[in-house]
This record gives structure tokens, sequence and C-alpha cells, in this order.
């Protein structure tokens, strides 16, 4: 874990409220995984108060080992307007990597990856991941959906990495006009996946979760909650577990991705 000033490399809008920042950071990110985060702060700034928890969206190499780091990031409130306001060469404090990312496998030559919203964010760095250390044969399944149009990312990087996608929207406006769910049950009906990962906004995390278990099928998911500290210093971002005792767990330390069957959804 680096604690450390990063210089903003680029800082580029890529739609209606999303931007793709590039940060310098340490090259000890190299042996980050997909699933990891960052906390951002501002240095010198007393608000936003907190710093802000991120995804890892891409590690950016140079000469084989980590020279900085991609996020991809939608703007929602304080924080992230304030991150959307900054420039190259600018700098802000990161902390990294945290958390404990998606589990892959050798076994695993069939995955599907569902993403929700900015949920896409650590997908791109999962696919990526899994297409280099994956195994041969490989099939990847990318099931992308968002409100509008305006909410899928990434759909062209996936097609680029060869995968199949199937594309929703809540409105219609691009893709298939139903959740993401709708079409992953349907491709899971036809032929069993070795495993799903998933992440995007809560309740379509549990309906991944019910098909999963469903079809026996295993499942990791990233969860997102508000977060204060990154470390498990704060628990403040408490989740109930599935056991007897119905223990919590805490997203920062214990996840963001968790095994469904580890987790009350
Ligand atoms: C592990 C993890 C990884 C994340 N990765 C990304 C990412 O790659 N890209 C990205 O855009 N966002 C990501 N987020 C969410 C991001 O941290 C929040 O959007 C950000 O902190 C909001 O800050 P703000 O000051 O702009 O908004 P605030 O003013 O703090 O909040 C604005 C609104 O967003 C809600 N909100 C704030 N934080 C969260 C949260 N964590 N989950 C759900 N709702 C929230 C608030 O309740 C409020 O309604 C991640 C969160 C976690 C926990
Ligand atoms: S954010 Fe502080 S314990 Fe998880």
């Amino acid at each position: 874990m680096y604690q450390e000033k990063a210089k903003i490399l680029w800082n580029n809008r890529v739609g209606n409220q999303y931007y793709k920042i590039g940060l310098t950071c340490h090259n000890g990110y190299s042996d980050a995984t997909p699933g990891q985060f960052i906390m951002l702060h501002f240095p010198g700034r007393m608000s936003p108060f907190l710093p802000r928890p991120f995804s890892i969206h891409s590690i950016i190499n140079t000469g084989g080992r980590a020279a900085g780091i991609e996020l991809l990031y939608k703007v929602v409130g304080e924080g992230t307007k304030m991150l959307s306001e900054h420039g190259k060469g600018e700098v802000v404090n990161i902390l990294g990597p945290l958390g404990n990312g998606f589990m892959s496998s050798n076994h695993y030559k069939r995955i599907f990856i569902v993403a929700g919203g900015i949920g896409v964010a650590p997908m791109f760095f999962l696919a990526s991941y899994l297409q280099t250390k994956g195994t041969d044969p490989f099939e990847c399944m990318v099931f992308l959906g968002g409100r509008s149009k305006d909410d899928l990312l990434c759909a062209d990087d996936f097609l680029h990495m060869g995968m199949k996608i199937h594309v929703t929207t809540d409105d219609g406006s691009a893709g298939d006009q139903c959740f993401v769910t709708h079409p992953l049950e349907t491709a899971l009906e036809m032929n069993l996946p070795d495993i799903i990962y998933a992440c995007g906004p809560l309740d379509m995390l549990k309906c991944v979760a019910g098909i999963a278990e469903k079809h026996t099928v295993p499942c990791q998911v990233s969860m997102e909650t508000v977060m204060a500290c990154g470390m498990g210093a704060c628990l403040g971002c408490a989740v109930e577990g599935k056991t007897a005792s119905g223990n919590y767990m805490h997203v920062c330390s214990d996840g963001p991705v968790f095994d469904v069957r580890c987790l009350k959804l």
C-alpha cells in the first residue's frame, strides 16, 4: 500500500458525467489486481473532508512496470465534481492499492462479466487482466447495462478485446430495453459459465447473486459503500455477512470483492 502525491497525466471527459483520469503512481501498482481501489484526496483542502474511493480502471505500463493508473469516474457530488475540475499537471493524494480484488483461476474457461453503469470501471481492468493471464481456450462474455446509452461505457474496448457483449438500457436508447440480468439469465440457460463476476448497483448485484445461486454457478461481486478510511479503521463500511451469527464484514478490508455466498445481499 502506497501513500503518495500523484500527478494528473490527463483528465478527459468521456461522456455526459463521465471522466477518465490518468495518475502517476508507485511502480508497486504492477501487482494490483482488478477490483482493488484507491482512496483519493485533495491536498491542502478541508472540503471534501474525507477521501473518496475509486476502482483501478487500468494500469499504465511503461517498460513492463506500472507508471500510472487510470480511473473512470462519474460526477455525482462535491468530490467528483472537484476532481473533474482538476487538470493535467495538478496533484492529488492517493492511497492504494487497497482491498481484495477478483479471484481468478486457471479452471475458469467460460467467464461472464456483468457491469451496470459506472460499475464497469473495475470490469475493464478485470477483462484485460483475464485476457492476459487467462487460460486457452478462453471465452468471456460481457453483459453491459445502463440507464440510457450515455451510461454505457467501454463497449468498444470489450469488443476490441474480442469479447462478445450484450448491451441493455432501461430506456431502450441502446441495445435491448430490459435489465442487464435478462440476457444474463438467457445465456446461462443455454450454457453455464465457470464464474460470474459483477459490479454495479446493489439491486443488480442482488439479482445476479440470485441467478447464480439458482444455477449453482460461482459468483463474485464488487460492493460499493460509503467509505471514510478505506483500510479497516473506521468501521463505516460494514455489510452483513451470511453466517448463522450474521457477522459484519468491511467492504474496504474484507472486500470490495466478495464471493456472494459470504454476503447477505
Ligand atoms: C470500492 C469502491 C470503488 C468505487 N469505484 C468507483 C469508480 O471507479 N468510479 C466512480 O465513479 N465511483 C466509484 N465509487 C463510488 C465513488 O466513491 C463515489 O461516487 C464518490 O465517493 C462520490 O463522492 P462525491 O463527493 O462526488 O459525492 P458525495 O457528495 O459524497 O455523494 C453524492 C451522492 O452519491 C452517493 N454516494 C457517495 N458515495 C457512494 C458510494 N460509495 N456508493 C454509492 N453511492 C454513493 C451519496 O449517497 C450521494 O447521494 C467507488 C466506491 C467504492 C466503495
Ligand atoms: S472505510 Fe473505514 S473501515 Fe471501511
